[in-house]
């Protein structure tokens, strides 16, 4: 049962749209972008203290996993920093999702450091290894050059058993590429979006296909991901010129962890 959060209204956009912006109008713009989207409150929370919202966090569900959760949006406002209201506002949102039998919990956090701030993210980030969250995954350059994503994952539901030994047979999907795009957030990342679609795995052709794309629209970096148990996919990447980059563990379900891959220009 939540007690400190409440629901978030869109009556509650505009209030939380300023706590972010205590802390960086570029995040505020993109919140309020997002938020204002239909089913943008959806699963976000607030905190009021003395009537007025001072914290929001919620989370989101990534599409073909098993009982897997993001965190989304988390912010207190830059007047009430330091004095408990993150920690508090992690813990009830965690303890919700236990109650909703979530599995895993990530979270991408940025390394940026302000000419003015310092390292906005530096309170986050200790919060939520404080919290338990590991680091699984260091994107060098993903937001910008210079800018990393951190990605922190946190197991909510007891591991099983000797879960090192799951033994999860390949599968032979056949994987086509429908796009590429620039990476929300971002300065000129761009992913490829696929699906399972086709007679087969994508060749090195398509991925080189896909690189030309990227680098006509002047992207910088790549970045790609797939389940771990999908056969065939690492040679025509690497053949291409991508490299791993690291994983999600247990990302769709326990034993199958997402697979990620790096293109630099
Ligand atoms: C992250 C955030 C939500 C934390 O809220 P908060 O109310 O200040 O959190 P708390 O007071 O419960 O805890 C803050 C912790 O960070 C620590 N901290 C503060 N500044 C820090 C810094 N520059 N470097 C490292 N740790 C720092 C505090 O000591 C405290 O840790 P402790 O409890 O072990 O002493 C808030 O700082 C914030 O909104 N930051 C900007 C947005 C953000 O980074 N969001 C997450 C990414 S989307």
């Amino acid at each position: 049962m939540l007690t400190l959060l409440e629901e978030m209204q869109t009556s509650d956009i505009d209030e939380v749209v300023a706590v972010i912006e205590s802390h960086d109008e570029d995040d505020a713009a993109e919140a309020e972008a997002s938020l204002r989207r239909v089913g943008g409150c959806m699963d976000m929370f607030v905190l009021r203290h003395n009537g007025k919202i001072i914290g929001v966090t919620g989370y989101s569900i990534p599409p073909g996993c098993d009982q897997t959760y993001w965190l989304s949006w988390t912010y207190v406002h830059a007047d009430y920093t330091n004095q408990g209201f993150g920690r508090k506002i992690l813990k009830e949102l965690i303890n919700h999702l236990k109650t909703l039998y979530a599995r895993m919990l990530f979270v991408k956090v940025s390394d940026y450091v302000d000419d003015e701030d310092g390292a906005i993210y530096a309170a986050a980030l200790h919060l939520y290894q404080s919290l338990g969250f590991k680091i699984e995954l260091t994107h060098p350059d993903y937001y910008d050059e210079g800018e990393a994503q951190i990605c922190l994952g946190l197991r909510l539901s007891e591991a099983p058993a000797m879960i090192a030994d799951i033994d999860i047979p390949k599968e032979n999907v056949p994987v086509e590429f429908n796009s590429v795009f620039e990476i929300p957030e971002t300065n000129a990342a761009y992913t490829f979006s696929w699906h399972e679609e086709g007679e087969r795995i994508f060749s090195k052709e398509d991925v080189i296909i896909g690189l030309q794309s990227v680098r006509e629209k002047q992207g910088r970096i790549v970045f790609l991901s797939f389940p771990s148990n999908y056969n065939g996919i690492k040679q025509p990447l690497l053949e291409a010129g991508f490299k791993e980059s690291g994983k999600l563990p247990d990302y769709y379900e326990d034993g199958i962890h997402d697979q990620h891959y790096t293109y630099k220009f």
